[in-house]
C-alpha cells in the first residue's frame, strides 16, 4: 500500500479516524464526560501569542535540554499513551524506534501491548527512556514492573497519580471498549490483564476498579520512593499546593498534565 503524505497533526487525525475501526479511535480520542477540557486543551494555544525577537542568529540551532541530569536533542518528549498495538502491529515498538531516532524521551505506558524488555531492545541501550506506572493494591504487582523498569534502563517512574479510577469515556461506554483477543497488556500475566478481554461495559474502567489502589495518598509514594532509587516524576498535577507537597517526598519531577483531558472534565488545559 502506498503511503500517503501526512504534513501536520491534523492530518495523521484525520487518517487515524478513517482507517481505525471504532473500538480503537472511541478509545484513544475519548476524552472525559463532556469534553470541555480535551477541547479546551487544542483551544488553549490560541489564547497564548509567541512575541519574535528579530535579528537573531539562527544559523546554529541547539533545541537540546537538560532533563533530571541528562540531555536529550529537543524540548518535545513522547507522554506515555495505551495500547498502541490497537493502532499498528508495531505499536510501541515503533515509537521507541522514532524516539531514539529524535534524541528525545520515550515514556512507556506500563499499558503498553509490547512489553518493557522488547521496548527497551526497539530503543536502544543509549537512548533515554522512562517508565510510567500506576500505584497498585497488590504490591508485588507495583515492585515486579519497577524492577524490570530498573534492569531494561528506564531512567525514572513516571507515577500516575490523578487516576483512582478511570475517567468516563462516553465513546468507550457506547463502544463497551475491550482489547482485541490477539492483543493483551504484555507487561501484565494473562490474569491480570484477562479482563480486558471481556466486557459488558468499559472494560479498562473494570480493570482500574480491580486492581488501582483507589487509596493511595502521600504515604504511598513514600513507599514506592523506599523502594528504588529511581527518580521520581508525579503525573498528573495541576495545583502549586500539590507541587510543592511533592517536593517534601524527595520527587524528582512533576509532569503537569490532565491525562489528556480522559479523566475529569473541566480541569484547566495543560498549557494553562
Ligand atoms: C490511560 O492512561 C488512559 O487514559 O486510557
Amino acid at each position: 500500500m502506498a503511503t500517503k503524505s501526512l504534513i501536520c497533526l491534523e492530518e495523521y487525525e484525520e487518517e487515524a479516524r478513517s482507517i481505525l475501526d471504532r473500538n480503537a479511535w472511541g478509545y484513544y480520542s475519548s476524552g472525559a464526560t463532556t469534553e470541555y477540557t480535551l477541547r479546551d486543551n487544542v483551544q488553549a494555544y490560541n489564547r497564548y501569542s509567541i512575541f519574535p525577537r528579530v535579528l537573531v542568529d539562527v544559523s546554529l540551532i541547539d533545541m537540546s535540554v537538560r532533563l533530571l541530569g541528562d540531555t536529550i536533542d529537543m524540548p518535545i518528549g513522547i507522554s506515555p499513551t495505551a495500547m498502541q498495538c490497537l493502532a499498528h502491529p508495531d505499536g510501541e515498538k515503533a515509537t521507541a524506534r522514532a524516539a531514539a531516532r529524535m534524541g528525545t524521551c520515550l515514556t512507556l505506558s506500563s499499558w503498553s501491548t509490547t512489553n518493557i524488555e522488547e521496548v527497551a531492545k526497539h530503543n536502544g541501550s543509549h537512548s533515554f527512556r522512562w517508565f510510567q506506572l500506576y500505584v497498585y493494591k497488590d504490591n508485588n504487582l507495583t515492585i515486579d514492573l519497577v524492577r524490570r523498569a530498573e534492569r531494561e534502563g528506564f531512567k525514572a517512574l513516571v507515577v500516575t497519580v490523578d487516576t483512582p479510577e478511570l475517567g468516563l469515556r462516553y465513546g468507550d461506554k457506547r463502544n463497551k471498549f475491550s482489547l482485541p483477543r490477539h492483543l493483551k497488556l504484555a507487561n501484565f500475566s494473562e490474569r491480570d490483564s484477562s479482563s480486558l478481554a471481556s466486557s459488558g461495559g468499559s472494560a479498562l474502567q473494570e480493570y482500574v476498579k480491580k486492581l488501582i489502589d483507589p487509596s493511595l495518598v502521600w504515604d504511598g509514594i513514600d513507599w514506592l520512593r523506599s523502594i528504588t532509587r529511581l527518580p521520581i516524576v508525579l503525573k498528573g498535577v495541576l495545583r502549586a499546593d500539590d507541587a510543592r507537597e511533592a517536593m517534601k517526598h524527595d520527587i524528582q519531577g512533576i509532569l503537569v498534565s490532565n491525562h489528556g483531558a480522559r479523566q475529569l472534565d473541566t480541569v484547566p488545559a495543560t498549557v494553562d
